[in-house]
């Protein structure tokens, strides 16, 4: 009901008769009006009287209802230890495929290797259920879809030049925007679900905890739409997957990567390996070419750039 009532509001200029809304919506003029009253109370700034409603101004908050197509599949909490763990929790429990929990902020996010991802409200936060009908070795392919769909909706939304860094982060110049975790679950080889979490600096500052990063708000001088944002990345990511063509996911990748040519150090708790990036295989892992020329195939850790003064 929401939703719908959105679009007439947002369909018209002007104001909209309460006897408009009541016909258009097949039902009564209480119902309308508390509707209305709980999205003020949401914050959509809609002026009542009279002559019936006008919407002001919308809140930019990725509530279900701004989800039309895909509103049962929304889960939006205001704030949440982590999307990671609530989306576990919901897929254990046998949530559909494509369900998506969003927090406005998480009290405990996770980054990669065991890090803290900060989420302060103004930023995108969430996790995203898959249960593709496929083998435990092809998981990777999905946040590798879901890196290069990212890397081309914040290219469109906000006109910069954003790049992917290995395996799965998102970049302006040498600033990190977005960082991608991966979590699964499979039963005898077969995967039960794959969970796909995303945070994106998008109107919050991350710079005072990690000097690194950036925002596109701090990029572009001004706010950026979370929920076009987020409905953009959505409606293609799930086109993509819908018919996923691996072979045009690394292609893409790899046109878009910032990693490829590089000198670079990949680093986990248990070794480093140094040399120059030349490749990804079809699964996502990293192709390095050691000093001596041997090859090395990376599949996970932290990727550092040596910058070439420095590069032996
Ligand atoms: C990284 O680059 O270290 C990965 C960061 C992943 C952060 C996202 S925010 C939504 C989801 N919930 C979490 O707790 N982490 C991921």
């Amino acid at each position: 009901m929401k939703s719908k009532l959105l679009a007439l509001l947002r369909s018209q200029e002007d104001r909209i008769s309460g006897e408009t809304l009541r016909y258009r919506l097949n039902t009564s003029r209480v119902t309308i009006w508390n509707h209305i009253q709980k999205l003020q109370s949401l914050g959509y700034q809609i002026e009542a009287s009279g002559k019936g409603y006008r919407l002001v101004s919308s809140p930019d908050t990725p509530y279900p209802f701004e989800f039309p197509d895909r509103e049962d599949q929304i889960h939006y909490y205001p704030s949440i230890d982590s999307t990671m763990a609530t989306a576990k929790q919901m897929a254990r429990n046998g949530c559909p495929h494509f369900s998506v929990v969003i927090a406005e902020e998480q009290t405990r996010g996770k980054g990669r290797l065991k890090r803290t991802w900060f989420s302060d409200p103004g930023g995108l936060y969430f996790t995203i259920v898959l249960r593709p009908e496929i083998p435990v070795t092809q998981v990777m392919r999905y946040p590798f879809a879901a890196s290069v769909v990212l890397c081309r909706t914040i290219r469109n939304a906000a006109g910069i030049d954003a790049t992917i860094k290995w395996p799965n982060d998102i970049l302006f110049g040498e600033r990190k925007l977005s960082g991608m975790l991966c979590e699964m679950e499979a039963e005898t080889e077969q995967v039960s679900f794959v969970n796909i979490g995303i945070g994106i600096n998008v109107n919050n500052d991350p710079t005072p905890r990690e000097p690194r990063a950036c925002s596109l708000r701090t990029i572009l001088g001004h706010p950026v739409g979370r929920v076009s944002l987020l409905r953009e990345f959505l409606d293609a990511f799930d086109m993509t997957i819908q018919r996923l063509h691996p072979e045009a996911i690394m292609e893409e990748w790899k046109s878009a990567s910032a990693t490829l040519g590089k000198r670079v150090r990949i680093v986990t708790p248990q070794q480093a390996t140094e040399g120059k990036a030349i490749d990804i295989d079809s699964n996502g892992n990293l192709v390095i070419e050691q000093e001596n020329h041997h090859l090395e195939t990376v599949f996970y850790g932290d990727c550092f750039e040596i910058p070439t003064e420095n590069a032996r």
